[in-house]
């Protein structure tokens, strides 16, 4: 049904998404999802590449006089920095003398990011080859196509907000060369019960909300409703009780039981470990020599937990929508609209 297919390199000339599976009919607004890409941007840990990159979404096809034609949408975003790293992110052999940035291998891992096991996997010897998809730069098509998502959940009356619940102290890392981690949480109003499944692993939406999520770089753990918390209360403290008018007064659940939306609030959190990219660097080994020596430098974001709230936000959004298309259906988007009203006329139950 609704996929994403995703390409594109840190400091290569664009990112590049093909959505596919969109009712047609479905009205797209530029700035919405160009605001979303702007959120993205910011935070006060950000690094100084976020004054370089003012990220807009082109679309190259699926939309037509900004209406989804039930095409595959494909978008792009392009990499204003690739104008400084002509030579050295030539998709082509480059011509004429290595000039401007990544011009020289880059050979210390770092770690905590993909560089030591991406290199070894792929054969890689210059860890660029790694680096420049394993970056997060690629989450600016999570967000566009997250906006896409969230055009489509309002016309179910569904509503997807991140927000930061924990960050560490930024200009306190940032005095110290040091990085910092954090925790977001994404909630989601107004899903109908039934989205998702308990029928197979793959059809449940808290494991797929948790790939989605862990899907992001640098996101180490996810819980659904009080998640951990759960774990260390007695089943009468931890459930939430049906009330007449199938109702709750709690939401431990966080709106989802047996992977299924309950349609209470959905509520996820993410945790994002510290940027692994620190200006003091730690030890690491020469790929090459295996002689000891330290990390990789490379100018870095101290804190993009504020970030992860914007893409964490945009995977949920593109996750219950895609659960959303397999409930409901549809070709047009009228058809999608009315499958959910029937349904509704189905069921006891009423969007709060
Ligand atoms: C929005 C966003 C921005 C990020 N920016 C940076 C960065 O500037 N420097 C860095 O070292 N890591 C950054 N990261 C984290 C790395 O991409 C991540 O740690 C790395 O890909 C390794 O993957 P893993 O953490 O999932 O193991 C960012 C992550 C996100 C979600």
């Amino acid at each position: 049904m609704l996929r994403l297919a995703t390409a594109g390199e840190s400091h290569g000339p664009a990112l590049v998404g093909v959505l596919s599976g969109l009712p047609a009919g479905l009205v797209l607004d530029r700035d919405a999802i160009d605001a979303d890409l702007a959120r993205r941007q910011q935070g006060q840990g950000r690094s100084p590449r976020q004054r370089i990159e003012q990220d807009r979404v082109e679309v190259l096809a699926g939309l037509r006089h900004g209406r989804t034609l039930g095409t595959p949408l494909a978008i792009v975003v392009r990499n204003r920095d690739h104008e400084n790293w002509q030579w050295g992110m030539s998709p082509w052999r480059p011509e004429g003398e290595p000039e401007g940035k990544g011009t020289k291998p880059v050979t210390l891992p770092r770690p905590g990011h993909a560089d030591l096991a991406g290199a070894l996997k792929y054969g890689h010897e210059d860890i660029r080859d790694v680096l420049e998809r394993a970056s997060a730069r690629q989450t600016a098509i999570t967000v566009a196509a997250g906006a896409v998502a969230k055009a489509l959940l309002a016309h179910l009356g569904v509503a997807v907000a991140g927000a930061i619940v924990d960050e560490g102290s930024v200009e306190d890392a940032r005095a110290d060369r040091d990085t910092v981690g954090g925790v977001i949480e994404v909630r989601a109003s107004g899903a109908p019960p039934g989205l998702g499944s308990y029928a197979s692993r793959e059809d449940r939406l808290d494991a797929r909300l948790g790939a989605a999520l862990m899907g992001i770089q640098a996101v180490k753990g996810v819980e659904i409703g009080d998640g951990f918390a759960l774990a260390g209360l007695r089943g009468s403290e931890a459930h939430d009780e049906i009330l007449p008018g199938f109702t709750r007064e709690t939401n431990r659940a966080g709106g989802i039981e047996g992977g299924v939306s309950n349609g209470e609030e959905i509520v996820v959190r993410a945790a994002m470990k510290p940027l692994p990219t620190l200006m003091q660097p730690l030890r690491s080994v020469d790929l090459r020599s295996g002689a000891p020596g330290e990390a990789l430098v490379e100018r870095s974001d101290v804190s993009a937990v504020e970030a992860l709230s914007v893409v964490a936000e945009a995977a949920v959004a593109f996750e219950l929508a895609r659960a959303a298309r397999e409930k409901f259906g549809g070709d047009a988007l009228g058809d999608f609209v009315a499958a959910h009203r029937a349904y509704l006329e189905r069921i006891p139950w009423r969007p709060r």
